[in-house]
């Protein structure tokens, strides 16, 4: 049998070897350390991420097939964000949660990884980790909740929180049928069933090859969810024996798959921060102009929510990820490989599309050009993204006066104002959200629209903001506007009534004041300076370390990989 890493902590005769086996024997056969693999199961499973809740039933699955195929499970709890639950924004942690489940890997005698995750930041933060440390890693998704429905309509996690409690607003929802849909939202364990950030990463990781192909997308109380467990766990083994790891699989190639799917599913603009940081950690040059370059020109094919009509069940019973790619099996690069060491285009052929209604043809895509596009200007000087599948049409093009708001706690306290000097054509400015300013980057760029607007029927507005936008909400958004304002970004400089322009088609975003007048202006204290100076622990760190949105919004330090490397003994 091979050399395993973990046999540094396990092989041999002398003190340590005996306490490392020791302390792990409980029942444990002493052949468990003759030099067999030993996998964790990076576990995210937590009551306060209930997206993640059923993870411990999937590990037991993982657990098995890593038994069956000779390796030896170990279950490993690590950091979970529930993303309704986790103050200031989960993206704060994201992180932190990588780098403790990369430090974790690399100080413990792991030679392969299943990673467990599900709720938006959670298979980002495993896959940054899994790049760090590039010990063989395998993604186990936990999948999307099946559909709820309300007074016999579907409803779509997220996005009809979004939708309902603006009809509350606009009057034409009481607040008791509101109240009501709230036991109807989730109906079953999983993840959000819209293409919201769970679903869009669990896709696009797929697309990267970390997912054994297919398995992605398939409900989380499916049967068949536990079958590609089980297929998972062996998998770990035979990717230690291979030695295939994430540096391995995660080629610039493989990125140019996941930016196609990304486009061709019309998936969460979080994506692109993610994306950035994985990249970053594997020293893969992307790049935010290859989310435009790659996937602008590709067709939207899944007609799911927020931006469309069905939702994940739907995407599954249709034929899921593989047969949207079948599609623009074209756009592909080839040579990306997967974790089952196959190209991801080898897994197409036998893909097919079982509802065109949900996955369409390419000859028949709900948009013809669809993906994220990157907007520069004077407003936004080293990028800020837009969904042009989440906007309104007559708004792709649009010049408009500013509301600005400095903070989110004034835009709460305003956006509602009757005396609110606002009108459908202005431009809706949220300045204070980036990852410094807020800090962590939240999804509030997709900010409700003014009530009296609301009741004249006014459903979508150009908004403007450094934060992001949740995976489940639509609109013409222009969000990630680099440098955010806390970082001197000129977004801190816009004033009510300023005119800006958005040109999409030609990626434009300007803010037309003369230069001589912007020179003169100085931007609130609180704006510059973020509305949260930490005194220490992690939001400190964070805060002196982050990078802005155009590069994933990682730590500095993070950047990179230190690999598998044993440390010294701790006895
Ligand atoms: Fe967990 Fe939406 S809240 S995926």
């Amino acid at each position: 049998m091979r050399e395993q890493r973990s046999s540094q902590w396990y092989a041999g005769n002398d003190r340590n070897a005996y306490i490392h086996r020791a302390w792990m024997r409980r029942g444990l056969p002493q052949h468990a350390f003759d030099g067999r693999p030993h996998i964790a199961i990076a576990n995210t499973a937590s009551d306060l991420t209930p997206c993640n809740s059923h993870l411990n039933e999937v590990a037991k699955s993982v657990e098995q097939g890593v038994y069956e195929a000779g390796g030896i499970p170990m279950n490993l709890p690590v950091v979970s964000l529930g993303e309704t639950l986790v103050r200031p924004t989960a993206m704060l942690w994201r992180n932190m949660a990588a780098m403790a489940t990369e430090e974790m890997l690399r100080a413990n005698p792991i030679d392969g990884v299943v990673l467990l995750g599900g709720c938006d930041k959670t298979i980002p933060s495993l896959l940054m980790a899994a790049a760090s440390v590039d010990l063989p890693a395998v993604v186990v998704p936990g999948g999307p909740m099946l559909t709820g429905t309300f007074r016999g309509v579907p409803l779509g996690c997220g996005t009809d929180v979004w939708r309902l409690s603006e009809e509350v607003r606009a009057g034409t929802l009481s607040e008791d049928q509101f109240t009501r849909s709230e036991s109807s939202m989730i109906r079953s364990r999983g993840h959000c069933n819209t293409m919201g950030t769970a679903s869009t990463m669990a896709l696009v990781s797929e697309a990267l090859g970390a997912i054994i192909p297919g398995l992605a997308g398939t409900p989380a109380p499916d049967s068949r969810l536990l079958e590609g467990a089980h297929a998972s766990g062996r998998l770990a083994v035979d990717l230690v024996a291979a030695g295939r790891r994430p540096s391995d699989i995660f080629t610039a190639a493989s990125f140019v798959n996941a930016i196609v799917a990304l486009a061709a599913i019309g998936g969460s603009t979080n994506a692109v921060v993610h994306l950035l940081a994985i990249a970053g950690r594997l020293g893969v040059p992307l790049a935010l102009d290859d989310f435009d370059r790659i996937g602008s020109s590709v067709p939207l094919l899944v007609d799911l929510q927020p931006a469309g009509r069905f939702l994940m069940e739907d995407f599954h019973r249709a034929g899921g990820l593989l047969a949207v790619l079948r599609e623009v099996k074209d756009l592909l690069d080839p040579s990306a490989l997967t974790v089952t060491g196959l190209p991801l285009v080898d897994y197409l052929d036998d893909a097919a599309i079982w509802d065109p209604e949900v996955i369409r043809l390419r000859r028949e895509p709900l948009q013809d050009a669809a993906g994220i596009a990157v907007l520069y200007g004077n407003l936004a000087p080293r990028g800020a993204i837009v969904k042009p599948a989440a906007a309104s049409p007559e708004l792709l093009e649009h010049r408009g006066r500013a509301v600005v708001f400095d903070s989110i706690e004034d835009m709460h306290a305003r956006i509602d104002d009757p005396d609110l000097d606002v009108d459908p054509t202005s431009v809706l400015v949220l300045k204070g959200c980036g990852p410094k300013g807020y800090p962590g980057m939240p999804e509030v760029s997709n900010m409700p629209l003014p009530k009296k607007l609301l009741e004249q029927g006014v459903r979508d507005m150009v908004r403007i903001c450094d934060g992001r936008m949740s995976g489940t909400a639509y609109g013409t958004v222009v969000l990630h506007v680099t440098p955010e304002a806390a970082d001197g970004g000129p977004l801190a400089l816009v004033e009510n009534g300023d005119v800006i322009f958005l040109d999409i088609a030609n990626r434009r975003l300007e803010l037309e004041v003369d230069p001589d007048e912007l020179a003169q202006r100085t931007p609130n204290a609180a704006t510059v300076q973020g509305f949260a100076n930490p005194a220490r622990g992690w939001e400190r760190l964070y805060v002196d370390h982050v990078l802005q949105a155009d590069t994933g919004a990682d730590l500095d330090f993070l950047i990179g990989s230190t690999g598998d490397r044993v440390s010294r003994e701790s006895h």
